[in-house]
């Protein structure tokens, strides 16, 4: 008897976990491999947590609110777990500032971070046989949300010569009745892309054809400071109906409060079915949201923060992102197909070819962290393979520095460099 239980609960903690790399976790081993001195500090641009750096830093008028709903004793107590009525309230207003339908509080559901609202997402759209569409590069989250939902991932690829548009001939191919839903992260992470208004135009149509949605991952949303503005897929929502996620994290610079949300953009009410509107809120029960006190401020948050704030924050990053690809210029065996328009990523191309000892991206990374003490991304985690991930949303002296030691990185590495010697 005893036996019987040992084995059956072996059964369950030894069920598969999906194999997915996880950002976090191959950071997490290239941090190991470094042999910071002194001298050679580590510079860390593999993550994008720009608080990281101090000159990315939130504005006070978040903090004051914080403080204020904390210190009122008045949100100490559960909220509703779709959010504090105020705080959808506040959200829909914001998101309605740019949309030809206005949205209501009932649209919008309060997460824990966007990561909650892409969980949230999936877990709605979730059904036996079903599959979802994921950009090639993209948000790793993605996958291995839908593996753990036993929801098929299908991959359609972004186009590095055509500013990372999607392919949509791809996504025609790919998509069947079991489509749940295209997914669009602009402006883009990993590869800094920022879509015109006819392409994201494009993809709802493209959605209407192929009688799925759009889910339009926009986390990164307004932090553009390229030629196209940021334009919010919600415009398109009478084409196709659109699940918008996103957070406070990447514009107000404070990925740490937890606070996020996923919105219901669809005039013509596909997302206003009853039985829909049900799963949503009890999907909520399980999820439970972000702290109270933080959702109290959110309505103050958002009307109080000044243009100013944001302002500076997309001047330093087109700053450091212009830092970014000019070095990358000078540096041999790489190129960089795209400067980044927006978000805080760049995807550079690794020419392997030219490179003495390097046998992939994951190996470049080991090797760079372990010589120079320099983090970036290797591009298979994205699902780009001999490509790197570099994130710019870091000060601009460590950025020269991470950059320069680059540099001498792929020069001793590389045919050209040692063949002149
Ligand atoms: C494309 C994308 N979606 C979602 C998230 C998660 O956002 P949050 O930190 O608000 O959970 C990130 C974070 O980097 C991201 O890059």
């Amino acid at each position: 008897m005893e036996g019987n239980l040992v084995g059956a609960i072996n059964n369950q903690v030894e069920m598969e976990t999906p194999n997915n790399i996880t950002i976090k976790g191959i950071l997490g081993l290239l941090m190991a491999n470094t042999e910071a001195t002194d001298v050679k500090k580590v510079i860390s641009l593999g993550m994008g947590d720009p608080t990281l750096y101090s000159c990315f830093h939130s504005p006070d008028v978040a903090h004051d609110a914080v403080i204020e709903s904390l210190t009122s004793h008045k949100f100490n107590g559960y909220s509703p777990t779709v959010g504090l009525p105020q705080t959808r309230k506040a959200i829909a207003d914001y998101l309605s500032r740019e949309l030809p339908e206005k949205l209501c509080a009932d649209d919008v559901y309060i997460t824990a971070g966007c990561t909650q609202a892409i969980e949230l997402a999936l877990s709605i759209l979730a059904r036996p046989g079903a599959n979802i569409l994921l950009p090639r590069p993209g948000f790793p989250i993605y996958a291995l949300c839908a593996a753990f939902r036993n929801i098929e991932v299908r991959y359609f690829d972004l186009i590095p010569d055509k500013g990372w548009e999607v392919d949509l001939n791809a996504v025609e191919a790919l998509a069947d009745h079991n489509t749940i839903g295209i997914v669009v992260i602009n402006p883009g992470n990993p590869c800094g892309n920022v879509y015109s208004y006819q392409h994201l135009q494009q993809i709802a149509e493209t959605a209407k054809k192929l009688r799925t949605i759009v889910i339009a991952d926009e986390v990164y949303g307004h932090l553009a400071f390229g030629a196209n503005p940021f334009v919010p897929m919600g415009i398109f929502g009478d084409i196709a109906p659109v699940l918008t996620l996103g957070s406070l994290s990447k514009r107000w610079l404070v990925p740490g409060w937890r606070l996020g949300w996923l919105v219901t953009n669809d005039p013509n009410g596909t997302f206003k079915n009853p039985k829909f509107v049900e799963r949503i809120k009890k999907y909520c029960d399980i999820c439970g949201g972000p702290a109270t006190f933080i959702q109290a401020a959110v309505p103050r948050i958002i009307q109080q923060t000044e243009d100013v704030f944001f302002r500076k924050t997309v001047n330093l990053l087109k700053w450091t992102a212009d830092i970014c690809c000019d070095k990358i210029k000078e540096i041999p065996c790489i190129s960089c197909p795209y400067k980044p328009e927006g978000s805080m990523a760049v995807m550079v191309k690794l020419h392997l070819p030219l490179m003495i000892d390097i046998s992939d991206d994951i190996d470049f990374c080991f090797k760079l962290a372990k010589e120079e003490s320099v983090i970036l991304l290797p591009g298979l985690a994205v699902g780009l393979k001999n490509w790197i991930r570099i994130t710019f949303a870091a000060d601009p002296a460590s950025l020269e520095e991470a950059l320069g030691r680059l540099k001498s990185f792929c020069q001793r590495h590389s045919y050209q460099q040692n063949d002149h010697h």
